[in-house]
C-alpha cells in the first residue's frame, strides 16, 4: 500500500516537471512555477531524483532580483490558463527585476533555506549534495538579507508581507478584517481558476478585488519596498511567514557550519535569528488564546484567530517548552477532536470556518508536514503521527488533491478532496512523510 502511494505521488511529480526544469503544482489551475510550492516539492523529488530537486531549486534562485528577493510565480512560460498572469503582474516596472524571467512583485513564505537542508538530510552522496548546495547558499542568504534590510519597518526581527497572495493562505478569513477597511473598485476581469475548480472551494471575484488593488498600488510604486510600507492597505506581520524565515535562517546556520568559513555570515544570521525569535515571542503570542497570531501593521492591531499558521513556530523551535505545551492544548481543544481530521486550517469554532473554501477551513498537507515536524521537536510524538497518519488517510481515500474537507463524517460518505487533483506538494511530502 505504502509503495502504491509512493510510486502514484511519484508519477505526479513527474508528469508535472516541465521541460524548462521546474515543477507546475498542478495542470490548468497553476501553470507556472510557485516559490514555496517548489520548495516542498524539491523535497520529495530529492528522495528519487536528487539532481531534479537541485534543478528545482536552482531554475527558481535564477529569477532572483537585484536586490535578493525572490518571487512568488516565475512565468518561464506562456499559458492562458491563469490569472492574474504577467501582463497584469509587470514586474518590469521594478528597475531591480530579473532581466531574464517575468515574474510576479511580490514573493511566499521563505522556506527555501530549510529545504536545503532536508535536501542535505536525504541524499544519499552527501559530499555532492553539499557541492551543490555550497553552490546556491549565498543566494538564499541574499534573500534573507533582502527581508531583514527593506521589510522589518520597526526593526523588531520581523518581517512584513504586503499581500495576501504573500503569506501563502491565500483567502484566509483573518483577510476579513482588513478587506473591511478597503474599498477597491470593481475591476473587470476574466476569472479562470474557476473554470478548473467549483467556485465554491475558491476565493470570491470580491475579493479578487481587493488582491488586484493591492498589486495595482504596488505596481504604481514600481514594487519599491520602502513606498509599499508605506502605501499598502495591507501591511501584516505573519507568524507562518516569520516562522518560516526562522526556520530556514537555522538552516543556514547550520548549511555554513558543514561547508565551512563564512564567519560573518554565520555571525549575520546569528543576530538575526536572536532578534526574531524574541520579537515574534514578544508581539505574536496571544496569551488569552493560548497561541500565535497575526498582526495587522497597517491598522495597529492584532488579528486575533486562531489559524494552522499559529502552530507553525512549533517547526522553527520558537516557543518555550511551557509555551508549546499551551500551544498545543489549544490545537487539540479546537482543532483535535475526535470527528475531525488535523489539522483544519482555520479555527473550527469560529463562524467564519467554511470546510470546503480553500484557506478558510480545509487541511493542507504542506501545514500538517510542518506541524509533524513541529510536533516531533517539542516530543509530542502521538500528536504528531495522528497529523501523519490523517494525511496519508486523507490521500489514499480521495486522491493527491490542494485541500481536503476535516470533518470526518463528510469523509465517509464523499470526496472531500477540492482543489487542484494531482498537487504536486500532496505527492511531494507524502513520498516523505512515508519514509519518515
Ligand atoms: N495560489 C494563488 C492563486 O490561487 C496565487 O499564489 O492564484
Amino acid at each position: 500500500m505504502k509503495e502504491n502511494l509512493s510510486k502514484q505521488a511519484i508519477a505526479i511529480l513527474e508528469e508535472n516537471f516541465q521541460e524548462g526544469g521546474f515543477t507546475i503544482p498542478c495542470k490548468g489551475l497553476y501553470p507556472f512555477q510557485w516559490k514555496w510550492d517548489s520548495g516542498f516539492i524539491a523535497i520529495g523529488q530529492a528522495y528519487y531524483d536528487i539532481e531534479k530537486a537541485q534543478t528545482e531549486i536552482s531554475t527558481l534562485l535564477d529569477a532572483q532580483w537585484a536586490n535578493g528577493f525572490i518571487p512568488h510565480i516565475v512565468f518561464h512560460n506562456e499559458s492562458d490558463t491563469y490569472f492574474p498572469g504577467a501582463d497584469v503582474h509587470r514586474s518590469d516596472l521594478s528597475p531591480l527585476a530579473s532581466k531574464k524571467y517575468r515574474s510576479t512583485g511580490m514573493t511566499q513564505p521563505p522556506v527555501t533555506g530549510f529545504v536545503l537542508e532536508e535536501m542535505y538530510r536525504i541524499a544519499k552522496d552527501k559530499k555532492s549534495i553539499l557541492a551543490y548546495i555550497a553552490s546556491e547558499i549565498d543566494k538564499v542568504y541574499d534573500n534573507h538579507n533582502y527581508f531583514y534590510t527593506n521589510r522589518d519597518v520597526n526593526n523588531e526581527g520581523l518581517v512584513f508581507i504586503y499581500h495576501n497572495w504573500e503569506s501563502g493562505t491565500d483567502n484566509s478569513p483573518i483577510w476579513d478584517d482588513i478587506w473591511k477597511t478597503m474599498n477597491p473598485p470593481e475591476y473587470t476581469f476574466e476569472r479562470r481558476d474557476t473554470k478548473h475548480v467549483d467556485a465554491s472551494q475558491r476565493p470570491s471575484n470580491r475579493e479578487y478585488d481587493h488582491y488586484l488593488h493591492i498589486i495595482e498600488i504596488a505596481k504604481e510604486h514600481k514594487y519599491n519596498d520602502a513606498k509599499i510600507a508605506e502605501h499598502s492597505p495591507f501591511l501584516v506581520l505573519d507568524p507562518l511567514f516569520n516562522a518560516m524565515l526562522i526556520k530556514s535562517n537555522e538552516s543556514l546556520i547550520n548549511l555554513y557550519q558543514l561547508i565551512g568559513d563564512n564567519a560573518d555570515k554565520i555571525a549575520q544570521l546569528k543576530k538575526w535569528q536572536e532578534k526574531s525569535v524574541k520579537g515574534f515571542n514578544d508581539k505574536l503570542w496571544d496569551a488569552e488564546l493560548g497561541a500565535y497570531i497575526h498582526y495587522d501593521l497597517r491598522n495597529k492591531k492584532p488579528l486575533r484567530f486562531v489559524t494552522s499558521s499559529s502552530f507553525s513556530p512549533l517547526y522553527a523551535g520558537i516557543p518555550s517548552k511551557e509555551r508549546a505545551a499551551i500551544l498545543v492544548k489549544t490545537m487539540m481543544t479546537k482543532f483535535g477532536g475526535d470527528d475531525m481530521y488535523l489539522c483544519a486550517s482555520f479555527d473550527p469554532d469560529s463562524d467564519r470556518f467554511d470546510p470546503k473554501k480553500y484557506w478558510r477551513g480545509p487541511v493542507w498537507i504542506n501545514m500538517n508536514w510542518i506541524l509533524f515536524y513541529g510536533l516531533k521537536n517539542y516530543d509530542f510524538n502521538d500528536i504528531a503521527e495522528r497529523v501523519k497518519n490523517d494525511s496519508i488517510k486523507l490521500i489514499e481515500k480521495n486522491g493527491f488533491y490542494e485541500y481536503f474537507n476535516p470533518i470526518k463524517k463528510v469523509n465517509e460518505t464523499e470526496n472531500v478532496g477540492y482543489g487542484g487533483n494531482n498537487f504536486s506538494w500532496s505527492a511531494a511530502l507524502l513520498i516523505d512523510l512515508l519514509n519518515d
